[in-house]
């Protein structure tokens, strides 16, 4: 199972606009650190059970220069929990976008001095405050309502790591994020329900942190955290109390982009958005080379499209409306109904899990799925059946009932 979904060695570098260039097997691929490899032209992506690695690279003219080869058969891994150099705390408001200051973790007055929401913002592994997702979204959530106050917090350090070493200190940069959010609630009276916590990747997973020891100091919950595509690697092995889940929060949403490889396989959250099915995105195998300048984030393509899609979400709002499904991905028609919730809606209280489209590109937004009615043909037939059925049992036994769906 761990094999299966952690690594499906499907290599992405994803470029400033979102075009990704899959590399096969890394195994084929000489030494990590030194190695090259061409890349010809559209390449499937290569789903190999037996690999325990990750190689993060760029590509330079159509070759892809590993930089680093991760994770050597996963296993959870004790490290040295982070400190306040390691992790750093910025805060963006409407007087300065695009321009964090460092805020004093022991006497946060600037980030306390609002009436409007506080935002966290936490990236994920390979990534930094510096993210794109990051600063798009200070700056969306802050036009929207100017008195937002945007904590971005910084990891990049131990963010950089292997991947399990990455893992190990998210509970630690979790602690300090809770502490601080207890300080703006105890010491300065920020109404708890102005606090907001989003997180990608392992950002996700600080987040789940940071609400549990927010619970731990003061036993109440968080009113909501957005977790976009929350890491699932060494995660999904570990007991609920112990990885993002839905009692971290009043309202734990989640976006899940890459089910089964990075994110999180199941779902962890009152509520679950599953983009596409949740695992594969469209436009993900898309190889350009020719469009290809600058590399941001050497980050997977289906697991960065999950805050690809929740800025553009909380941007156009009434965008990307989802519908609830009782199980599976709505393709299968099972069991659709008619509730429907806005990705980027940072106020519903609705649960369950919610499904949508996007297109390849942006705008990524697509209309909402038609609902795919039971009709009226199948309905009159259920009552045949159950009129046949009733016919049977009295000659049978009545366990044969349980076998008819009487929805
Ligand atoms: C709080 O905000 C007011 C108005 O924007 C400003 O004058 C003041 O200097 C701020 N105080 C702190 C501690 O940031
Ligand atoms: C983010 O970008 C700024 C400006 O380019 C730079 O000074 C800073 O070191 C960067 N921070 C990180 C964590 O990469
Ligand atoms: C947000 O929406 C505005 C208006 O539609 C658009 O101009 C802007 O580029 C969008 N921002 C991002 C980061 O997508
Ligand atoms: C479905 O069953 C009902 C009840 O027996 C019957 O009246 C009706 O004709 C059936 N519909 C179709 C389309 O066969
Ligand atoms: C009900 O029984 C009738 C007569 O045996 C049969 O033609 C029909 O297909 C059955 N309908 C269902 C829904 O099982």
């Amino acid at each position: 199972m761990l094999v299966t979904y952690v690594l499906q060695l499907t290599l992405l570098v994803t470029c400033s606009y979102g075009a990704v260039i899959d590399i096969p097997d890394p195994d084929l691929l000489p030494i990590p650190g030194l190695s090259v490899a061409k890349i010809d032209a559209v390449i499937e992506p290569v789903i190999v059970d037996k690999g325990t690695k990750t190689f993060i690279g760029k590509v330079h003219n159509g070759v892809f220069d590993v930089e680093k080869g991760f994770v050597d058969g996963l296993h959870e891994v004790v490290g040295t929990p982070v400190d306040l150099e390691q992790l750093t705390f910025h805060l963006v408001t409407a007087k300065n976008v695009g321009a964090p200051s460092k805020i004093n973790f022991f006497k946060p007055d600037d980030v306390a001095n609002t009436t409007g929401k506080i935002v966290f913002l936490i990236h994920g592994w390979q990534s930094s405050m510096n993210s794109s997702w990051v600063r798009d979204l200070s700056e969306i959530l802050i036009k929207r309502h100017p008195g937002t106050h945007v904590v971005e917090v910084n990891w990049d350090g131990p963010a950089a790591d292997n991947y399990a070493f990455s893992a190990f200190v998210t509970e630690s940069a979790g602690d300090y994020v809770g502490i601080l959010i207890n300080r703006l609630v105890s010491d300065y009276k920020i109404p708890l329900k102005n606090i907001l916590v989003i997180g990608h990747s392992l950002g996700a997973q600080i987040s789940g942190w940071a609400a549990k020891k927010f619970i731990d100091i003061t036993g109440k919950k968080l009113p909501r955290i957005v977790a976009l595509d929350p890491a699932g690697p060494l995660f999904i092995l570990r007991p609920d109390s112990r990885r993002l889940n839905k009692k971290d929060a009043d309202v734990v949403s989640v976006v899940h982009t890459d089910a089964d490889k990075l994110g999180f396989p199941d779902n962890c959250g009152t509520l679950d958005f599953f983009p596409n099915g949740g695992d594969n995105q469209p436009g993900c195998w898309t190889v350009d080379l020719a469009k290809i300048s600058t590399y941001v984030e050497p980050v997977t393509c289906d697991h960065s499209r999950a805050w690809d899609f929740f800025v553009e979400a909380v941007n156009n709002t009434n965008s990307f409306l989802a519908r609830k499904c009782a199980s599976n991905w709505y393709s299968k028609n099972e069991d659709c109904t008619d509730e429907v919730v806005a990705m980027g809606d940072l106020e519903t209280k609705a649960t369950g899990s919610f499904y949508l489209e996007t297109n390849e590109h942006r705008p990524y937004s697509k209309p909402l799925l038609k609902l795919k009615k039971k009709d009226a043909v199948e309905k009159v037939n259920v009552t045949q059946k159950v009129q046949n059925a009733t016919a049977v049992t009295t000659e049978k036994s009545v366990d044969d009932l349980s076998i008819l769906d009487f929805k």
